[in-house]
């Protein structure tokens, strides 16, 4: 699987991993629910409009070593940035959301899920990750973790990214679903620099992840709408982003 994603994203500038590639017996059902209920404290994101997006949202930037796992990286400036070219709706401020919790951070499933994303880019990048095997200060891949739920209700359409066809701003990305319920929409759809689609997949089983070139390609994701005529629904998605330092 790790070589197969590795070449997909290589070849294509994305690659689509499936929930069922993910080892069941390495995540067990109870643990990945632990992980699921994590998203139901999330604080309203600040910064977004929640009318026409309602988001919440915690955001850290990580480590990771062999020896440590993965841990908030508390040195760094916690500050997220993209700027107005790249995200029209919100760019050009400094965005700051308060710390993913530790127990999410620690959680077995958050790393497998991170771990998965990390074996498929680059092997240079992946090799040079790990901050405990090469140059103990000097990170050269750094990575930085969203936690957040888009909700709608019956009375609105949202858009849980309004900056409509986008870059993160980023090397790569990758999103994964943690939990959809009761959501019409919401399909990732990923365009070539020409802005010419080129896939687009519904993320309907916990686990479906999508990881992308953010240099070589664009992506958008569409409306969501509440379904199964429930009040209100709820679609909750983990993005890691990554980058070279410089
Ligand atoms: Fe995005």
């Amino acid at each position: 699987m790790t070589i197969n994603a590795s070449n997909c994203l290589k070849k294509n500038g994305f690659v689509f991993i499936t929930a069922d590639m993910f080892s069941k017996c390495e995540m067990a059902t109870s643990m990945f629910m632990k992980l699921q209920d994590e998203w139901e404290r999330l604080p309203p994101d600040a910064y977004a409009d929640m009318i026409r997006t309602k988001r919440f949202r915690r955001y850290s930037k990580l480590n990771y070593s062999q020896h440590a796992g993965l841990t908030t990286d508390i040195v760094t400036d916690p500050t997220f940035y993209q700027s107005a070219e790249i995200n029209s709706v919100y760019g050009g401020i400094d965005r700051r959301f308060p710390q993913i919790q530790q127990s999410t951070i620690q959680s077995p499933t958050f790393l497998r899920i991170f771990k998965v994303v990390v074996e498929a880019l680059p092997s240079h990048l992946r090799k040079s990750f790990d901050s405990s095997r090469s140059n103990p200060d000097r990170q050269a891949l750094k990575a930085s973790a969203h936690q957040i739920r888009c909700t709608c209700d019956k009375a609105t359409a949202v858009s849980p990214a309004p900056e409509g066809i986008h870059r993160d701003g980023h090397q790569f990305l990758s999103i994964t679903l943690i939990c959809r319920e009761n959501v019409n929409g919401g399909i990732s759809r990923i365009y070539d620099n020409k802005g010419r689609l080129v896939f687009e997949q519904k993320l309907t089983s916990p686990l479906d992840t999508i990881v992308i070139n953010d240099l070589t390609m664009m992506h958008s994701i569409s409306e969501i709408t509440c379904g199964n005529d429930a009040n209100e629904g709820k679609r909750d998605i983990l993005i890691f982003d990554f980058d070279l330092s410089p």
